[in-house]
């Protein structure tokens, strides 16, 4: 877990600024900056001469990492692929007519994917080199669905040959996962690009575990450039998919008796000791009350003390989030509007500066 507070860098940051040429200094006796093309005046007056060669050389550098950085929009593809968003759909749509639970995993994907050195498709290349994330520990033996992504990426290549980024395709297809599920849908911004490599260092330093308290859990989102309330949303997720018994035995047995202070309701634990057994890999929902439909289900169990993860509770368990869980519990359609709002911003944050970056055409490898 990773709860350093840096300011992430957005690939919606460099939106305003990617169109526009280098700024350029004209030599106004009123000593302002010039945009030439948008005519648009800097802030920033010179008052006197005063360390101007640095300010010239921040600006410098501003500017050349503006026109570098590409831009994220909802747009991105209409003209260089129209035909994406329904090829995306169709396959996602074919793996969730064949088995409900590809859908959580794509979107456990998506979410694996952003917060490792931002949305960058980097979750879904096989190791290299060096280690990649698949086996980190967050993700070894859990997460699942790279097929599908394969065939999503498949479909995409076979509209628009090089066109469409691995990355691009996973969050399409982690949003249709969610509404062929019943959930909210939402305008994908798109334009990103793949990373040529992944960092299982970094996937063990930033994802948060299922251990987590309420503070780690918000300081980890926050490191990411993510409210409290996108995380408790994001987190209704979880109204989808399956949990083995290692990530969950320990709140189980600290509910024998309500034992440890952990919140749980007591015939819920004796049910999840009982569903677990010896075996560490035996699965339980994550939503015990609608387990396959993208609904507010979660959040009703939350109230009732029936979360699955240690994590999840903490979110209901006298905080700062027991608020606004009880809302989401009250009004899913509240719950989906902020869900969707959420996601689009867990998809916005671009890989660090100079990362080498491609479109990929096998997602498993860089080209
Ligand atoms: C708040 C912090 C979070 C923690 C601590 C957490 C932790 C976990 C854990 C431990 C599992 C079970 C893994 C396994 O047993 O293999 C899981 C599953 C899952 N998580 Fe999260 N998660 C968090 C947030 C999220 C977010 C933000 C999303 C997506 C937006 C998400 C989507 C999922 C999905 C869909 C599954 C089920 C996957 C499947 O059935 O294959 N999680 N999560």
């Amino acid at each position: 877990m990773n709860g350093h507070r840096i300011k992430p860098r957005h690939y919606r940051y460099q939106h305003a600024s990617a169109t526009l040429p280098p700024l350029q200094f004209i030599p106004l006796a009123r000593c302002r900056l010039h945009h030439p093309r948008s005519q648009a005046r800097s802030l920033l007056k010179c008052s006197a001469m005063a360390a101007s060669s640095r300010v010239l050389a921040l600006l410098a550098a501003v500017s050349f990492l503006a026109v570098t950085a590409e831009a994220l929009s909802t747009k991105y593809y209409d003209k260089r692929c129209p035909a994406l968003q329904p090829a995306v759909r169709s396959a996602v749509a074919r793996a969730v007519a064949a088995d409900t639970n590809a859908g959580a995993a794509v979107l456990h994907l998506f979410f694996h994917d952003c917060f490792v050195n931002g949305c960058d498709g980097s979750v879904l290349l096989d190791d290299g080199a060096a280690p990649g994330e698949k086996g980190a520990g967050p993700n070894a033996n859990s997460l699942r669905g790279y097929e599908v992504i394969d065939a999503a990426k498949a479909a995409a290549e076979a509209a628009c040959p090089g066109a469409v980024s691995c990355a691009d395709v996973l969050a399409l297809a982690a949003r249709d996962a969610v509404s062929l599920l019943g959930g909210p849908s939402w305008n994908v911004r798109l334009g990103r690009k793949d990373a040529h490599a992944a960092s299982r260092d970094a996937a063990n330093a930033n994802l948060p575990g299922p251990g987590s308290g309420l503070p780690a859990l918000v300081a980890a989102f926050r490191a990411k450039g993510l409210s409290a309330r996108d995380m408790t949303a994001l987190s209704g997720a979880h109204t989808v998919g399956r949990a083995r018994c290692s990530t969950f035995r320990a709140r189980a047995s600290a509910g024998a008796g309500g034992g440890d202070g952990e919140a749980i309701n007591a015939t819920f634990a004796a049910q999840l000791r009982g569903a677990c057994g010896g075996a560490d890999g035996a699965l339980a929902p994550l939503d015990a009350v609608t387990p396959d439909v993208f609904d507010n289900g979660y959040f009703r169990a939350l109230v009732e003390r029936r979360g699955l993860l240690h994590s999840d509770q903490e979110l209901f368990s006298g905080g700062s989030q027991d608020a606004l869980v009880r809302r989401y519990a009250r009004d899913g359609a509240d719950f989906a509007a902020d869900f969707a709002k959420a996601m689009v911003r867990m998809g916005d944050p671009a890989p660090a500066p100079g990362t080498p970056l491609e479109v990929r055409v096998n997602c498993r490898r860089p080209n």
